[in-house]
């Protein structure tokens, strides 16, 4: 039984068979149409989510499979009590395999040790979003053509930002790469991160505070969210909210092979004038989100496809 909790739960090499599969399945989808007919893919969503329950599920549809779940846990058993221990060893009678999204770190970990199927972290609390990191570096290696010798400005919300956590953990195992992770002092990355994963990996990184000073040296921008629902108190959130907005005017500081990726929902922090420049990727970055948990789906169900 194979779950995923986190990027780290794949070797490199592991990873990259899954994005070759990811690219073939861009290529010919016709040839993935119907190899998981009669497999049926359970989203259960705990927290709100646009683009990870409902790429999840055309990812399924895709591959000829059928879905179900549900959207928010007040219309779940969750509002009754249910564990999500429980929850899942029945949604493992009904379902071959699980995505769960859910508020509390390590929710889909504690669902997974009570699984006969195989269950997908899809985003935990301020933890981990693995499913958003393998989107990530999938339009990073197809846009790019590499995952190694990137100079990547990660900027906005480092602190609560799952999707920075777990980017941060893939990419560390690759040669050549420097972050500069750009952040008001409040949102800094957790030490954890600093201490266990780029120090302990000899991993380049920078922290500063002015996107502007960063852009020039960057191969690529990720930018996010500052998460209205991380903070505890309203004042905090107001006084963060707009701290970095790109625009046009700031791209024009940056190399023209810049790529700027965002896991997306944006609010402020891109202008929309940004969508249409070239070097904007974070809608292709959705798209690829669906080739990835196509793979994502085959390769936890075992299915083999010539
Ligand atoms: N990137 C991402 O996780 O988006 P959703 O919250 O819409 O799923």
């Amino acid at each position: 039984m194979k779950h995923l909790m986190s990027p780290l739960d794949m070797s490199v090499e592991e990873l990259d068979k899954l994005l070759d599969l990811a690219n073939d399945i861009e290529k010919h989808p016709e040839k993935y149409a119907h190899v998981c007919e009669g497999k049926r893919l359970a989203t259960l969503f705990y927290e709100p989510s646009t683009r990870t329950r409902l790429s999840f599920e055309a990812a399924m549809m895709n591959l000829g499979g059928k879905v179900m779940g549900f959207s928010e846990a007040s219309s779940s058993s969750a509002a009754k009590g249910e564990s999500v221990a429980d929850t899942i060893r029945v949604i493992s009678c009904y379902a071959d395999i699980a995505a769960m999204r859910h508020p509390k770190e390590g929710a889909p970990l504690v669902a997974s040790m009570a699984s006969s199927i195989p269950v997908i972290n899809a985003g935990d609390g301020g933890h981990q979003h693995p499913t958003q990191t393998l989107t990530d570096l999938l339009t990073i290696r197809s846009l790019k053509g590499r995952l190694d010798n990137l100079t990547i400005g990660l900027c906005g919300d480092l602190k609560f930002g799952r999707t920075v956590h777990s980017l941060i953990e893939a990419l560390v195992r690759y040669t050549g790469i420097k972050f500069v992770l750009i952040s008001p002092e409040e949102l800094r990355v957790p030490s954890y991160i600093r201490e266990d994963v780029l120090e302990k990996n000899h991993v380049e990184y920078e922290e500063v505070e002015r996107l502007e000073d960063a852009l020039p040296e960057l191969d690529l921008l990720y930018m996010t969210r500052v998460q209205k629902e991380r903070f505890f108190n309203e004042e905090d959130y107001v006084r963060m909210k707009d701290f970095y907005i790109l625009d046009a005017a700031k791209m024009q500081l940056a190399g023209p092979d810049m790529l700027v990726l965002h896991p997306l929902p944006r609010v402020n922090e891109i202008a929309v004038e940004v969508d249409k420049d070239p070097r904007a990727a974070y809608f292709k970055q959705a798209q690829y989100g669906v080739y990835v948990r196509m793979a994502l789906i085959l390769t936890l169900l075992e299915v083999e496809v010539c």
